[in-house]
């Protein structure tokens, strides 16, 4: 998704916005530029296609400036070039955007009957000529006319040529962070361009003007009524956002699990006692989530996408076994179009590491439109599903880098569990001492994951055998298919494999047919109660040729005729095999895509957070 930064202050602008644009690199993007208020008070506007680096070149360094905004472009409307990257001027606008204007095309015609032609295929070049038809002097102004006439995601910073010095901002949709410090005002697409400058930020709420001069920030309402920024305060360090040793971000996130675990449990836990007894339990007082959300359910509704989507999925199956609730995952961008039932008796979650994809955004809007009762799982602190949301479970996982997602999934993992452990003792469907057992199952889990990233040399010997694949299933069963679903993606949006997820049992219903020597499978074996139909399953490939993969449980007692590797999980509880075994498909994604030589944390064609539609 696009990346945006605005400064202005006393240091070199070009300096403050190149190093930005760096930070907001794992967003995902095609193009770059920036523009500055050079000394003679002129905007100098220098663009690029390609890498941040490249841009960075073309930034003559005697170009002195205190005030600029600097873009990523990840191209939606218009394809990827020098004319269609951000910024965009026109008249005395300049502006850079991130979100989609949906109806720029009657925008587009209603400018040129003024005599406005964009001279670039992109919805922002139209933002930019409408901004510049409704200015005459008052910036606040011309962007409050402007947005009542825009349809869809916004986030745009401003320079008016004769305003130097200002930057003016909005929002509707896409996310905008800003902070003042005593270097100058800062506004960013997120925290992780902040972060260097300040800990402590604000978020800009949806339609509110922002002025950035060098000694403050200023925010008014469309009206031009003043407001008063609520300040946020991160938790995690510079370091957290680098990749502190390891190659790649991803590396290093699948290796930081074990602690973003714990600090997603460990400050749930709560001892209780009951007849002199102590008892370790889930409790969410200090998430502010009350037991009644849990109670007098008729179902539940789980709506995330990719990733936050598949942890949905092993959510529904723990749910349904321990609160014995019916419960629907749902896709965002199918649940959003449609008309789905629900009432103060429904609840919906929603899951996103992010908290600002749009189609997960949108069906929590819907959802809160017909009085279902929301909750959202969360990674980053102060998002807008975070803000919309009913009621909020952070995962502490730290800020995650790499567009593929890891420990903000086994972080969305152990939300599931903890929430369902302590929905279903409320609802008085755990004894205290089942759900105490249970919770301590669950933190058991953590040492589990560093016993899988042990197996390290494994991984490369299986990934080696990957990277010539054309197409690769991932089956199981249970929560084995759910976890093949995320062990899809995985490899897909990092190796560019084409892989498929199947439930096991469904194999003969047509896809065995493409079964062949040259099709790997992945078979997930973890669940003893399904054990002996999985094997058979993985007979039925065999048979057809398939070089397989096994994931099993460590005491499977599965025939070494069945496959080619074998990857045995820690001793551990079906219940809780996902999450070492959710380890197992990371480093086999995460090396295959090395081993083929591919940009593991940048991903083609793909952005970190989906901020459009
Ligand atoms: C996961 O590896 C992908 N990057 C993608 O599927 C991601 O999970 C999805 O876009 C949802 O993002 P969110 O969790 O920030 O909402």
């Amino acid at each position: 998704m696009c990346g945006i930064i605005g400064f202005s202050g006393y240091e070199r602008a070009t300096d403050v916005l190149l190093s930005g644009l760096s930070a907001l690199e794992y967003r995902g993007y095609d193009s770059a530029g920036i523009s500055c208020f050079t000394k003679d008070a002129k905007i100098t506007t220098i663009k690029s296609v390609g890498k941040v680096s490249e841009l960075k070149a073309l930034v003559p360094g005697e170009l002195k400036s205190d005030c600029g905004i600097g873009h990523t472009r990840w191209a939606t409307h218009g394809g990827v070039s020098r004319t269609n990257a951000h910024p965009h001027s026109c008249g005395n606008v300049t502006l850079i955007h991130n979100g989609i204007i949906e109806n720029y095309l009657a925008l587009r015609d209603t400018l040129a009957a003024g005599g406005r032609t964009p001279v670039s295929d992109t919805d922002s070049e139209i933002a930019a000529m409408l901004i510049d038809s409704l200015y005459t002097g008052d910036a606040a102004a011309a962007l409050a006319a402007a947005v009542a006439h825009l349809e869809g995601a916004y986030a745009f910073c401003v320079l008016f040529s004769d305003q130097p010095g200002k930057i003016y901002c909005i929002r509707k949709g896409s996310p905008l962070v800003a902070c003042q410090t005593e270097m100058g005002s800062i506004i960013a697409s997120d925290m992780v361009a902040l972060l260097r400058y300040s800990k402590d930020y604000f978020v800009l709420e949806e339609n509110l003007i922002a002025c950035l001069t060098r000694d403050e920030i200023t925010l008014t309402t469309l009206d031009g009524t003043p407001v008063t920024p609520d300040y946020l305060t991160v938790t995690w360090d510079v370091s957290s956002a680098q990749k502190n040793g390891f190659k790649h971000y991803m590396e290093k996130e699948i290796h930081e699990q074990p602690d973003a675990l714990s600090r997603t449990i460990m400050p749930r836990l709560v001892r209780y006692s009951e007849n002199g007894t102590f008892y370790m339990l889930p409790d969410f007082t200090a998430d502010g989530i009350p037991d009644s959300v849990f109670l007098g359910l008729s179902r539940i509704i789980i709506t995330a996408c990719g990733t936050a989507m598949h942890a949905g999925m092993m959510g529904k199956l723990l749910f349904e076994e321990l609160l014995r609730i019916p419960v629907t995952v749902d896709i965002a961008s199918e649940f959003r179009y449609q008309n789905p039932i629900l009432d103060e008796n429904t609840l919906v979650i929603t899951v996103s590491q992010s908290g600002e994809t749009a189609d997960t955004l949108a069906a929590l809007r819907l959802a809160r439109k017909k009085g279902a009762r929301t909750l959202s799982i969360v990674n980053v602190k102060g998002s807008s599903i975070a803000r919309e949301s009913g009621h909020v479970f952070y995962t502490h996982a730290g800020p995650e880098i790499a567009v593929a997602s890891t420990k903000a999934y086994t972080a969305q993992l152990a939300a599931f569990y903890l929430i369902v452990f302590r929905a279903a003792y409320a609802a008085g469907q755990l004894s205290i001492a089942e759900c105490a057992k249970y919770t301590e199952q669950l933190a058991a889990i953590i040492p589990s994951i560093q016993q899988v990233l042990e197996q390290k040399d494994e991984f490369t010997k299986i990934s080696r055998h990957l990277t010539k694949a054309n197409d690769l299933f991932f089956i199981g069963r249970g929560m084995d298919y759910a976890l093949s679903c995320e062990g899809s993606i995985k490899l897909k949006e990092i190796s560019y494999i084409h892989s498929e997820a199947y439930a096991a049992g469904e194999l003969k219903h047509g896809t065995l047919s493409l079964i062949t020597s040259e099709v790997p499978v992945i078979a997930l074996a973890t669940q003893h109660d399904v054990l002996p139909k999985m094997v058979s399953n993985i007979k039925e490939v065999r048979a057809r040729g398939a070089f397989v993969i096994l994931v099993a449980a460590a005491d499977a007692m599965i025939e070494e005729e069945l496959y080619d590797f074998r990857i045995n999980l820690p001793q551990i509880s079906d219940r809780f095999a996902p999450f070492a075994a959710a380890v197992v498909l990371q480093m086999i994604a995460y090396n295959t895509s090395y081993l083929r030589g591919l940009d593991v944390d940048q991903p083609r064609h793909l952005a970190k957070s989906v901020t459009v539609e």
